[in-house]
């Protein structure tokens, strides 16, 4: 059996989202060795090369184009390769595609590593998660995926804005499907330790009701909102790809709203984002906040949504 390289990560998809975190997880300093690998060669060549000039003012490092030979003991296997939604395309479509994707990726990396963590990207980032899963054979605290990381971040960014506080304050998620059926967990929102909604009035905000909802909105859109005017997002989820790289590689044992496959009586047989604990051996606990009984129902609709797209994709085996 390969030893594992703590310090060593392996970046499968080199566009926007990939090169992004590459470039995030270079100045973050956690991984001593990054290897990129594209199907397109050129482009995972040209964003080592053009990191790598960024070393001198960083710190040493190994950033490189490799193979998947060369991922056989990276701690960390991260896959951002997927194509995005094209106009007139259905979201199944882009499912579909995406699967066939990760069915040339996904058995390639369990091919050559085996037992490292998988931390999956592409979108639909909750179908993708559950079909890495059965695809590599890893168990389930081993894969998964970024989910609602990223959307619980602009969360907090959105609360930390409207009410004068630093977003790392506020304790709040976003969770369910990384997409269109997502709920915010107001019941449980809190900024230490006092009520959301209660700390609003101490603010002189006396609307919460209203302000909650179009905020939630506009953190539901906002990937809609940015792909409008730039075409893509990616920092945002190069921070956040980093964020969980720092729960893995210092085993911080962070609450993260990660994807991964849900057990309970309810809810199973799929992938969503739930708080979880994060550390060295990938999702170690699910941690089940307070939820109002709304927020329930939203989530077990959440859940029928991904399980109904999930159905039809595996149909088609
Ligand atoms: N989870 C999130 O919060 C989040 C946020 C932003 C984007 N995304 C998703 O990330 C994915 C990538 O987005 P992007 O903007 O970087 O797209 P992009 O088109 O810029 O990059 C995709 C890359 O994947 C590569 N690729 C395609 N098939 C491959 C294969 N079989 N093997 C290796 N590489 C392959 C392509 O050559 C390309 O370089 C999309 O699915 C997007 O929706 C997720």
């Amino acid at each position: 059996m390969v030893e594992m390289n703590s310090r060593k990560a392996a970046i499968i998809g080199c566009g926007f989202v990939g090169s992004a975190s590459a470039f995030s997880l270079m100045e973050s300093h956690l991984f001593s060795e990054i290897v990129l690998i594209d199907a397109d060669k050129d482009r995972a060549e040209g964003e080592a090369l053009d990191i790598s000039h960024g070393l001198p003012f960083s710190k040493p490092m190994q950033i490189y184009a490799g193979t998947y030979q060369d991922i056989s003991d990276a701690a960390v296997v991260i896959v951002t390769a997927g194509a995005g939604q094209k106009p007139g395309e259905t979201r199944l479509d882009l499912v579909k595609k995406n699967v066939a994707i990760f069915k040339s990726i996904i058995p390639e990396v369990a091919k050559y590593n085996r037992s490292g963590i998988l931390l999956i990207v592409a979108n639909p980032v909750d179908i993708l998660t559950y079909v890495a899963k059965q695809l590599s054979g890893y168990p389930s605290n081993r894969v998964f995926g970024s989910g609602t990381v990223l959307d619980t971040a602009r969360l907090k960014y959105m609360l930390g804005e409207h009410l004068g506080v630093d977003s790392r304050s506020i304790h709040a998620f976003i969770i369910g499907e990384h997409g269109d059926s997502e709920i915010a967990a107001w019941s449980s929102a809190n900024v230490s330790g006092v009520p959301l909604f209660k700390f609003c009035n101490m603010r002189g905000h006396f609307h919460e009701e209203e302000t909650s909802r179009r905020i939630a909105e506009e953190v539901k859109n906002s990937a809609y909102e940015i792909i409008k005017r730039k075409k893509a997002t990616y920092y945002g989820i190069a921070m956040s790809v980093k964020r969980i790289c720092e729960a893995i590689v210092r085993d911080e044992k962070s609450i993260l709203p990660v994807s991964s496959i849900q057990n309970s009586e309810k809810i199973n047989g799929v992938a969503l984002s739930m708080p979880a604990i994060v550390g060295k051996h990938g999702v170690e606990g699910q941690v089940p906040i307070e939820l109002s009984d709304e927020e329930r129902a939203a989530l077990q609709r959440s859940a029928d949504t991904l399980k109904a797209v999930l159905n039809d994709v595996l149909e088609e085996e």
